[in-house]
């Protein structure tokens, strides 16, 4: 890698931030595609996130940013505008440098689909599926998943109510897909939800080693699908248990790779190495 005049930055802002797949990732596509461009973490703090922004609107060769957790919500009055799929998520995954403005852009949704049809072999339209979990990953797939033609989402978590609020937001943007919330609890059975092609994890609960199961996971059968949104560990109970009882089964790895490919083709409007991008990351 040369480092000269020309070199362009780009960043994954979040805090933490040491644990990111996203420079190693990026940085690949860059030497790949012959991009002159550096990526680097760059962990702010709550507090500081306007001083960091405010920082970016200074940088002229700024190529363009990732946004990570725990500022996807935070960020956005901070910025200049957004798009419209970061406008439905309500979240913002990746910034773009425009003639001087920031402009936040929500490359999540997309790039699970990309990663739902490619590494399990399933497409949105005309589906029913379950999403465990209410938070921001929630909104996003769900989002994603109406918008692409689902027709069906059940959306079930620990506090139902959220679920609700939820369920009221993508139903109200998306008529045409029937959206209901239901409480999720340790003994609840996967088959009591009618017809489900496809699960996805979007909660936290896998990420540590004891965390309790998130509902009867015997009740779980093939064909449906399950993927799970976490990639550290890349197999979480709920992925072990669906793959022991004949489900398809995939991690976060491959979204990951889709909303870094997206990312990547809007900063520099070229093709994302797909390929390079997933050898830095293993798979
Ligand atoms: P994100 O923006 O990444 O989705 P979040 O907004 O903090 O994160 O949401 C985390 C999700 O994980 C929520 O749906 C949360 O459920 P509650 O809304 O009931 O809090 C869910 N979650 C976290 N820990 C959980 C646990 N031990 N059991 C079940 N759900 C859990």
């Amino acid at each position: 890698m040369r480092i000269d005049g020309h070199t362009k930055l780009a960043f994954v802002l979040g805090y933490p931030v040491a644990h990111s797949l996203s420079p190693a990732m990026h940085q690949a596509a860059f030497a790949a595609a012959g991009v002159n461009a550096v990526y680097l973490p760059w962990a702010a703090a709550p507090d500081r996130l306007a001083a960091a922004v405010q920082g970016l609107h200074a940088m002229e060769n700024l190529l363009g940013v990732n946004v990570t957790v725990p500022h996807k919500e935070a960020i956005v009055p901070l910025l200049d505008g957004l798009t419209p799929e970061a406008e439905a998520m309500g979240a913002v995954n990746t910034l773009l440098a425009r003639e001087g403005k920031l402009l936040g852009d929500n490359t999540d949704g997309a790039g699970f689909l990309a990663a739902l049809r490619e590494a399990l072999g399933c497409e949105a339209r005309g589906l029913t599926a379950a999403i465990l979990g209410a938070g921001g990953a929630a909104r996003a797939i769900a989002m994603s998943l109406a918008r692409a033609g689902a027709c069906r989402l059940v959306l079930l978590n620990r506090n139902v109510d959220r679920a609700k609020r939820l369920a009221d937001l993508v139903a109200a943007r998306h008529p045409g897909c029937q959206v209901t919330a239901q409480p999720l609890r340790l003994n609840s059975k996967i088959t009591e939800v009618a017809e489900i092609r496809l699960l996805v994890n979007t909660t936290s609960v896998g990420l540590q080693p004891n965390d309790p199961h998130l509902f009867d996971y015997a009740s779980l059968s093939a064909p449906i699908v399950v993927c799970d949104l976490i990639y550290n560990p890349p197999e979480t109970p709920l992925l072990r248990a669906a793959r022991a009882r004949g489900c398809p089964a995939g991690n976060g790895l491959p979204m990951l790779v889709h909303q870094g490919a997206l990312a990547f083709e809007r900063w520099t409007g070229k093709p994302a190495p797909v390929q390079a991008m997933q050898e830095a990351l293993g798979i």
